[in-house]
């Protein structure tokens, strides 16, 4: 069957509207806002050319294409059935590029502005291949939280050997595994004698992704520990991950001017991108509300009156795009506790 996401036409699998892991060729409809806001983001980047590696229906690279007025795209997928289905997309949409049926990293040869991994699981076995084949940035997602956030051993064990760190189940894990993700990008992109930095990195729907500019930036690896209430940068904890700034204010700025296309998720995109850049310069953790007053047996207090009272006493406090029962601040934990219901007990 045909659908219509924004720019594209696509024909998809009609089963995978509802269950997209099962289907043959994987089409997620609820990743739209994803490639939308993935999609101002190729436009804020200037790229002409990109490669969209695991491109299953090309849902993407069509999209990119389309919507930015980009040269070219060339597509890859090692699976049959998703090729089939692609070079028809990719017909349909009048797209300039080629379609490369195979493994990523084996087809991958030519280099692009822009290079896009958005694999099942984890990107760690293709970001060396998607480094090497950038020419400006790199755009990758992570989709095995199940790794980066897991209270369970096993899982545990995978994150530390596919992200080389150590992850946390916390209350702030989607933070946690972001961040994880963009320390382990960053750290092949070095290993290659590549300098990367984030430009644009969030969570959402059940992924994380992060978008990196390359030529520049400087490693800002760290740790975070939690003692069930309060979250500190540390020697030792979870990580090491990145303690720096997740997005640039500049590039987030672009990402908004171009946001007035229309697009089905114009006014959430507005409103990600308004967190995402309150977030700039706050500590590498947040505090859910929620969990915070449950740690003390207290009742949950309302979000704007922590926020407000921080925000008085003359700390930067914002919501976060993680969560809406979330806040991030400056301000020392003590500052957070007194504003919680009944002075939450130390
Ligand atoms: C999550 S889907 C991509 C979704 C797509 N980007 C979208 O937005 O709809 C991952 C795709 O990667 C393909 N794939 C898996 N392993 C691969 C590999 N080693 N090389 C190339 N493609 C691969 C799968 O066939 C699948 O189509």
């Amino acid at each position: 069957m045909i659908v219509r996401e924004e720019s594209a036409q696509l024909a998809v699998e009609k089963s995978s509207l509802k269950d997209p892991f099962h289907a043959s060729v994987f089409y997620n409809p609820r990743m739209q806002f994803n490639r939308s806001l993935s999609s101002l983001a190729v436009g804020a980047s200037g790229a002409k050319t990109l490669c969209d590696g695991l491109s299953a229906s090309g849902a993407r690279g069509i999209r990119y294409f389309l919507e930015n007025g980009l040269e070219g795209v060339d597509f890859v997928d090692a699976n049959p059935d998703a090729v089939k289905l692609l070079r028809g997309n990719v017909e349909r949409n009048r797209v300039s590029g080629n379609v490369l049926e195979g493994g990523f990293n084996e087809s991958v040869r030519k280099n692009y502005d822009w290079v896009e991994v958005d694999p099942f699981g984890s990107p760690a076995p293709f970001l060396e291949i998607a480094f090497q084949h950038a020419k400006k940035f790199v755009s990758i997602t992570a989709t095995d939280l199940a790794n980066l956030c897991s209270a369970h051993k096993n899982r545990q064990e995978v994150c530390r050997r596919v992200y080389g760190a150590e992850p946390l189940h916390c209350p702030f894990s989607h933070e946690l595994a972001l961040r994880i993700l963009v320390a382990k990008c960053v750290r092949v992109a070095n290993s290659l004698g590549l300098k990367a930095r984030p430009v644009l990195s969030f969570y959402w729907g059940h992924a994380t992704k992060t978008i990196l500019k390359l030529g520049e930036g400087a490693p800002e690896e760290g740790f975070v520990s939690f003692d069930g209430k309060e979250a500190r940068v540390s020697r030792k904890g979870a990580g090491p991950l990145w303690v720096g700034d997740l997005c640039d204010v500049g590039f987030l700025r672009e990402c908004a001017k171009l946001n007035c296309r229309g697009y089905a998720d114009e006014k959430k995109i507005a409103e990600t991108l308004e967190l995402l850049e309150g977030e700039l310069g706050l500590p590498p953790f947040h505090y859910d509300l929620h969990a915070l007053s449950g740690a003390f047996g207290v009742p949950t207090p309302k979000k704007e009156v922590v926020l407000r009272g921080l925000r008085d006493a003359g700390w930067r406090a914002v919501e976060t795009h993680y969560s809406p029962r979330a806040i991030k601040t400056d301000a020392p934990f003590e500052e957070i506790r007194c504003l919680l219901p009944g002075r939450a007990p130390s």
